[in-house]
């Protein structure tokens, strides 16, 4: 972690720009996930990058080591916040949360928000994610062809909805998943426009978000009410947050605020957990051998097993998902914003610029993993995870800021991903897994599947 002094900053070498001509890097900007491997290749592990005069858009550092990625992650305020121009946008609209929040507010949601998601918190979930998953597993047909993305995002969502939120989806993933995915994509263009309009100037694309967040708004608005009239509702997140009080005044939550929460735990729960199952369904279905290993697995442990701890009986299948999220997750970057001068791997980076941490670029880094680009979910065993740098596998971030619902995430895809490989045999059509990154990386079109019942 950076703890220079003033001189000791002054001592050390500025960030290099990239040396890349103005095309290349809004290019490589814009599609962050490659992009930050590009900027990498061309500059070094901590490097700048300018796309316009520094008072409208502030420089980008774009952060590939593990050591830098220690240096941003677990640097707090008053070093870094979380106020670059994506959030105060982000907020803009949709309202303050614990995704947005300068730190003073964050600090106090994080904490009412915390107990929800521990490990222990999760367990007492597993039971009822076990029903819903294996429930939405189920309404295949035997040859049917599908869409690993479509019921991936399915399948999340109805866990989400059903175990924490007290709401129940319909089949229809997009109804919910679409407006949230473009209201994304419009904050994340802005992001990474040279230059942007004011956020009050009301173009079509500005209108269309706003009424996406509407609708996102009124779910979760109808969410909080069916809570408070329905005492026997399974909906432990939005329970907590309406018992829960400030530690220092004393003051719940106001229905706003847990409205604005709740559209940030859809946002960020779901397409982030559906990306990297229909990635690790993917995989499976290309890689008949790890298929058969999750099969067999999942196969020798009985549902009680499952039912209370599926992560600590099926240890090769969470190596899956972890391999999934190296190579498949959804995360192109992290993102903070320096409020002082900081030193970032031995350089020295300016106040004012955004550091961007290639999640990516880490997780594929052909320095860092042997074979980057080969799907070996053994590189995740105790054996040979013995040693490796904690920083160059951060999929849910990592420090003060990393991901709430992380615990959440990996209990759930174990889960989701047995219950599919203990019911279903896997064949997939497309030799190749193309993708986006309108904001985090999802796949680019349909991912095409046929499934067979499992002969037992
Ligand atoms: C595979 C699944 C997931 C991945 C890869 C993922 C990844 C991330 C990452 C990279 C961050 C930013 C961390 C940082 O800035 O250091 C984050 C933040 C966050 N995630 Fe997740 N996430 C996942 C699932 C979830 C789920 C299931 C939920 C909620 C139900 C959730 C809620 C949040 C929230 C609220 C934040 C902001 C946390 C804060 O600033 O305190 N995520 N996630």
């Amino acid at each position: 972690m950076s703890t220079g002094t003033a001189t000791d900053l002054g001592a050390l070498p500025p960030v290099p720009a990239v040396p890349l001509t103005y095309r290349q890097r809004v290019a490589a900007l814009r599609e962050p996930h490659t992009g930050c491997e590009t900027i990498r290749d061309a500059g070094g592990p901590v490097t700048e990058v300018w796309i316009g005069p520094r008072r409208i858009a502030p420089p980008f550092v774009i952060v590939t080591s593990p050591r830098g990625a220690r240096d941003v992650l677990t640097a707090t305020y008053p070093l870094v916040d979380r106020d670059f121009p994506f959030m105060t946008d982000q907020r803009y609209i949709n309202g303050g949360s614990l995704l947005n929040f300068t730190h003073a507010e964050w600090v106090v949601r994080r904490r009412v928000l915390q107990p929800v998601f521990t490990k222990q918190r999760i367990a007492e979930f597993t039971t009822q994610m076990y029903e819903v998953v294996t429930d939405s597993a189920q309404s295949w047909v035997d040859g049917e062809e599908i869409d690993l993305d479509r019921d991936s995002r399915r399948i999340t969502m109805r866990v989400l909805g059903r175990t924490v939120m007290g709401f129940e989806p319909g089949d229809e993933p997009d109804e919910l998943i679409d407006p949230l995915r473009r209201f994304s994509k419009y904050i994340a263009a802005r992001q990474r426009a040279p230059v942007r309009l004011p956020g009050w100037v009301p173009t079509p694309a500005r209108r269309d978000a706003v009424a996406l967040n509407k609708r996102a708004h009124e779910l979760a608005a109808k969410i909080l009410h069916d809570c408070r009239t329905d005492p026997d509702l399974q909906a432990p997140l939005v329970r907590a947050m309406i018992e829960a009080t400030d530690p220092d005044t004393g003051q719940p939550l106001s229905d706003e605020d847990i409205c604005h929460e709740l559209v940030v735990f859809l946002a960020s729960g779901l397409e982030t957990t559906a990306t990297t199952l229909a990635y690790a369904l993917w995989v499976l279905g290309r890689h008949k051998d790890i298929q058969e290993r999750v099969a067999a697995e999942v196969l020798s442990v009985d549902e009680e097993q499952l039912r209370t701890d599926p992560r600590g009986n099926l240890p090769y299948t969470v190596s899956v998902f972890q391999e999934s999220l190296r190579l498949g997750g959804p995360t192109p970057g992290i993102v903070r914003i320096a409020r002082e001068d900081m030193e970032v791997d031995g350089h020295r980076v300016r106040r004012g610029s955004l550091l961007m941490v290639g999640v990516y670029a880490l997780h594929r880094d052909p320095s860092l993993w042997e074979n980057p680009l080969e799907f070996d979910p053994d590189r995740f065993s105790a054996e040979r995870s013995r040693g490796r740098d904690r920083w160059q596998f951060v999929p849910f971030g990592a420090g003060p800021r990393s991901c709430i619902g992380e615990q959440f995430a990996l209990t759930a895809a174990t889960l989701e991903l047995a219950s599919v490989v203990r019911r279903w045999e896997l064949t997939s059509i497309k030799p190749d897994y193309p993708v986006s990154a309108p904001l985090t990386i999802v796949p680019a079109g349909p991912v095409p599947a046929v499934v067979r019942a499992r002969a037992h």
